[in-house]
C-alpha cells in the first residue's frame, strides 16, 4: 500500500468544513446544535471573517436503516418520511443562522451518481474484496440483518444494547456477526447465519498508511478525546468491513451481480459531503474540485462518529486516490440534560422548533449558552437555571447593558453622532489598547477549536466596555466636563464596534442588530475581523447612528419553571409508559383462614454469618439468630447478594417451617424475600433496625 498521502493543501487559505449530516428520523435538538453545528457555525463565520475562502457542506443522511424502520411503523413510506424531517430539520438550521453554504441531501441525484462512481473507481481498482461470508440472518422477516436491524452485547465493553455496526456505549465500530447473543429488532427472533456475497474494505490494509497519516504524523494536534480513541482502535488491529447490504433502502450497489445489495450508508454518508459540495459549486458556478483537492478540510461531528470520521472515511479517500485527507476532525463529547441523557425515544430533549415557540427572537441566547457550556472535553449538562443566568447575568447585563447605555447616551447627547474626541487619557489609550488585543485572543481560541474560551473572551471585552462607563461615569461628568464626556463615549463606541464584529460569530443576530444600529451601512468599508486591531479608529467622529433597541431581555422565572415542568411532565410520561410496559404481577393465591395463617412463626432474624454453598451458585448457607437459638438456613439468594454485604442484616424467618436437607446441609426454616418480575429479590425486613431478633410478626 502506497505511503503517499494527501494532506498538505498547497491553499492554506482555502478551507472545507463540513457538519455531520443529520438522519432524517426524527427533528434535531440542542444536543446536535451543541455538539456539532453552533461550533462549525462559529469556525466558518470566523474564517469568512478574516478572509478565508470557504465551503461550509452539510445535508440529509436519508440512508440510514433507521429512516424505513420508522416509516414501516407509522404506516408510511421512508420517502414520506425523510421529505418530512429533512424540511423541519433544514428549517432548524436556518432558524438558529447556521450559515451553511449548502445543505444538500443524500437522496438527491448528484449524490446517488457521486457516491455510486466512487465505489465503482474503487471496484475496478480492486480496492475491494468481495467474499461470500455468513451473515445474521431473520429467518421470520426473510431478511438479513445488519447495523440497526440487530442489537446483542457488544464483545468489548459488555454493553447490551449494541448495533450491529456500533455500540453506542464504547463507541466501538462492530461486524454484526461480532455480537454476543444477538437479537432481531424486526421480529426479537434470534437470527441464524446465512452465505450472502459482499463487498469488503480491507481496513486493515490501510494499517501502515494510518499510522503514518495519524501516529506518526502531526495528528497530536487533534483533540485529546479524537486521537485517543483513533489510536487505541488502530493499535487493536483493523479488520475487513462489508461496505454494502442486503436492504432496499439505500443506494444500489453499481456493479453486476449485485442485484437487491446496496451501499452500507456510512459508505455514503460521508461521500455526501462531495456531492454537498459540487451541488453548491454548480448553483454558485464555481469549480468544485479545488475544495476537494487543495483545500483544509475539517470535518465537525459528535463522538459517536469518530471513527467513522478518522479511520473508515480517510482510508476511503486514500483509496480513491484523488482526495484530500482531513486536517482536523474536531469531535464533541455529549450534552445532557438536567442530569439525563438527550434521548429522542423516551423525548428527554429541547427540540429546536420548539424552543422557538417559547422563545422567539433568542435563538442567540441558546447559541451563547450552549458555547458557554459545550461539551468539548467531556460530556456536560444543559440545565434551565444556567441557560437563565447565562441570559440575565451575561447577556442581559454585561454585553446588552453596555450597549444599551453606548447608544441610549451618544442619542442623548449628540442625536446619534459620533462626537469628536478631546485628548485621550491613560485610561482611554489603555482601554483602547486592549480592545485591539481581542481579535488576536478570540482567534487563538478558534483556531484551537476552544469555542468556549473563545465565547468567555467575547464576554470579556463587553465587561471591559462595561467597567469602561461604569468607572468613568459620563452620566455625571456630563454636569462639569462636556469635552471629556465626548472622548469617554467616542472610546466606548468603539468597544461597541469591536463588540458587533467579534461577536458576529457566535451571536449572529446580535451582531446583525447591532451593526445595524451603529449604522455599518453607513461606512465607507464593511469592517472586517482585524479591522478592529489593524484600523486606528473604527467609527469616525461625524457618522450617524441608528436609534437604540435592546438586544436582549430578561428570562423570568416563570419561563424557566414552564420548561421544568415541562421536562418533570415528560418524566411522568415515560414513568406511566414503563408502568405499562411492567409484566403484570402474579394473580392473588386462593383465600385461607386465619388458622391457616396463625400457624406461620414469623420472626424478627439476624444474619450472624453467611457463606456460598460450594459448587451451587444460587446458595447462601446462613446462620442466623432467630431470638429463639442460632440455627442454619440455607437460602437462595446468592445470585442477589454477597455473603459478606448481608451480614448483621435483620429479616424475617419462618421459623416453623419443616426442616429439610438442601446439598447435604439441613436448613431450619426460611428468609422471606421479595421477588420482582425480573427475579430481583430484596428482604422483607423492618423498616427499623430498632427490633430484636425474637420479636414476632403477626
Ligand atoms: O450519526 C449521524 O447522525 C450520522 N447521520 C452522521 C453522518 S456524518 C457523515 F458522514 F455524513
Ligand atoms: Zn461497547
Amino acid at each position: 500500500m502506497s505511503q503517499h498521502y494527501n494532506d498538505t493543501p498547497q491553499n492554506k487559505d482555502r478551507f472545507t468544513i463540513t457538519a455531520a449530516l443529520p438522519y432524517t428520523n426524527g427533528p434535531i435538538h440542542i444536543g446536535h446544535l451543541a455538539g456539532v453545528y453552533v461550533p462549525a457555525d462559529i469556525y466558518a463565520r470566523y474564517l469568512r471573517l478574516i478572509g478565508k475562502d470557504v465551503a461550509f457542506i452539510c445535508g440529509s443522511d436519508e440512508h440510514g436503516v433507521a429512516i424505513p424502520m420508522k416509516a414501516k411503523k407509522e404506516g408510511v413510506t421512508p420517502q414520506e418520511i425523510i421529505d418530512k424531517y429533512n424540511g423541519i430539520i433544514k428549517k432548524s438550521f436556518e432558524d438558529f443562522g447556521i450559515s451553511f453554504d449548502n445543505y444538500s441531501r443524500t437522496s438527491a441525484e448528484i449524490h446517488h451518481k457521486t457516491a455510486s462512481e466512487f465505489f465503482k473507481k474503487m471496484y475496478e481498482e480492486g480496492k475491494f474484496i468481495e467474499e461470500v461470508t455468513e451473515q445474521l440472518y431473520d429467518e421470520e422477516a426473510q431478511q438479513f440483518l445488519a447495523d440497526r436491524f440487530v442489537v446483542g452485547t457488544c464483545p468489548k465493553c459488555g454493553h447490551d444494547g449494541a448495533y450491529g455496526d456500533q455500540c453506542e456505549n464504547c463507541g466501538s465500530s462492530l461486524n454484526a456477526t461480532d455480537l454476543i447473543e444477538p437479537k432481531s429488532t424486526i421480529t426479537g427472533s434470534v437470527p441464524v447465519l446465512r452465505e450472502t456475497k459482499h463487498w469488503f474494505l480491507p481496513l486493515d490494509q490501510y494499517d501502515t498508511f494510518l499510522r503514518e497519516w495519524i501516529i506518526k504524523g502531526h495528528k497530536k494536534d487533534w483533540k485529546p478525546n479524537v486521537y485517543g480513541q483513533v489510536k487505541s482502535w488502530i493499535d487493536e488491529g483493523l479488520r475487513p468491513r462489508a461496505v454494502t447490504r442486503d436492504l432496499d433502502w439505500g443506494i444500489p450497489v453499481p456493479v453486476e451481480g449485485a442485484e437487491g445489495k446496496v451501499l452500507y450508508v456510512w459508505f455514503d454518508a460521508p461521500i455526501g459531503y462531495i456531492s454537498s459540495t459540487k451541488e453548491w459549486a454548480a448553483r454558485e458556478g464555481k469549480d468544485w474540485e479545488p475544495y476537494w483537492k487543495d483545500s483544509r478540510l475539517i470535518h465537525f461531528i459528535g463522538k459517536d462518529n469518530i471513527v467513522f470520521h478518522c479511520i473508515i472515511f480517510p482510508a476511503m479517500l486514500q483509496a480513491h486516490g484523488e482526495y484530500i485527507l482531513p486536517e482536523n476532525v474536531p469531535a464533541n463529547e455529549f450534552l445532557n440534560l438536567e442530569g439525563n441523557k438527550l434521548s429522542t425515544s423516551k423525548n428527554w430533549a429541547v427540540w429546536l422548533h420548539e424552543y422557538l415557540e417559547d422563545f422567539p427572537e433568542k435563538q442567540d441566547v441558546l447559541r451563547y449558552t450552549l458555547t458557554a457550556n459545550a461539551p468539548e472535553t467531556k460530556d456536560n449538562d444543559f440545565t434551565w437555571k444556567d441557560f437563565q443566568s447565562r441570559n440575565n447575568n451575561e447577556l442581559v447585563a454585561i454585553f446588552g447593558n453596555f450597549i444599551n447605555r453606548v447608544i441610549v447616551l451618544s442619542q442623548k447627547y449628540y442625536d446619534g453622532i459620533v462626537p469628536e474626541p478631546a485628548a485621550f487619557s491613560d485610561i482611554d489609550t489603555k482601554t483602547l489598547q486592549e480592545l485591539k488585543k481581542y481579535p488576536e485572543i478570540i482567534s487563538n481560541s478558534i483556531e484551537k477549536y476552544r469555542f468556549r474560551e473563545a465565547s468567555q473572551e467575547l464576554m470579556n471585552l463587553a465587561r471591559l466596555g462595561n467597567k469602561y462607563l461604569a468607572d468613568e461615569e459620563p452620566w455625571k461628568v456630563i454636569k462639569q466636563d462636556e469635552e471629556r464626556v465626548k472622548t469617554i463615549m467616542y472610546v466606548a463606541l468603539q468597544i461597541a464596534t469591536g463588540l458587533a464584529v467579534l461577536s458576529e460569530p457566535f451571536l449572529p443576530f446580535t451582531s446583525k442588530k447591532l451593526k445595524e444600529m451603529l449604522a455599518f451601512n453607513g461606512l465607507e468599508n464593511d469592517l472586517k475581523w482585524n479591522d478592529i486591531t489593524e484600523k486606528e479608529i473604527q467609527l469616525p467622529a461625524g457618522h450617524k447612528l441608528e436609534k437604540a433597541s435592546l438586544l436582549f431581555t430578561k428570562v423570568e422565572d416563570d419561563e424557566i419553571q414552564k420548561q421544568l415542568d415541562k421536562l418533570e411532565a415528560t418524566k411522568k410520561e415515560n414513568r406511566a409508559a414503563e408502568a405499562k410496559n411492567t409484566p403484570k404481577v402474579a394473580p392473588q393465591k386462593e383465600i385461607i383462614n386465619f388458622d391457616d395463617f396463625s400457624k406461620l412463626d414469623l420472626r424478627v432474624g439476624t444474619i450472624l454469618e453467611a457463606e456460598k454453598m460450594p459448587k451451587a451458585d444460587k446458595l447462601l448457607v446462613l446462620k442466623v439468630d432467630t431470638g429463639i437459638d442460632t440455627r442454619t438456613i440455607v437460602s437462595g439468594i446468592a445470585k442477589s447478594f454477597k455473603p459478606e454485604a448481608i451480614i448483621g442484616k435483620k429479616v424475617t424467618v419462618l421459623v416453623n417451617l419443616a426442616p429439610r436437607k438442601l446439598r447435604g446441609v439441613m436448613s431450619e426454616g426460611m428468609i422471606l424475600m421479595t421477588e420482582d418480575t425480573e427475579g430481583k429479590l430484596t428482604f422483607v425486613n423492618p423498616d427499623t433496625q430498632d427490633v430484636n431478633s425474637g420479636e414476632s410478626i403477626n
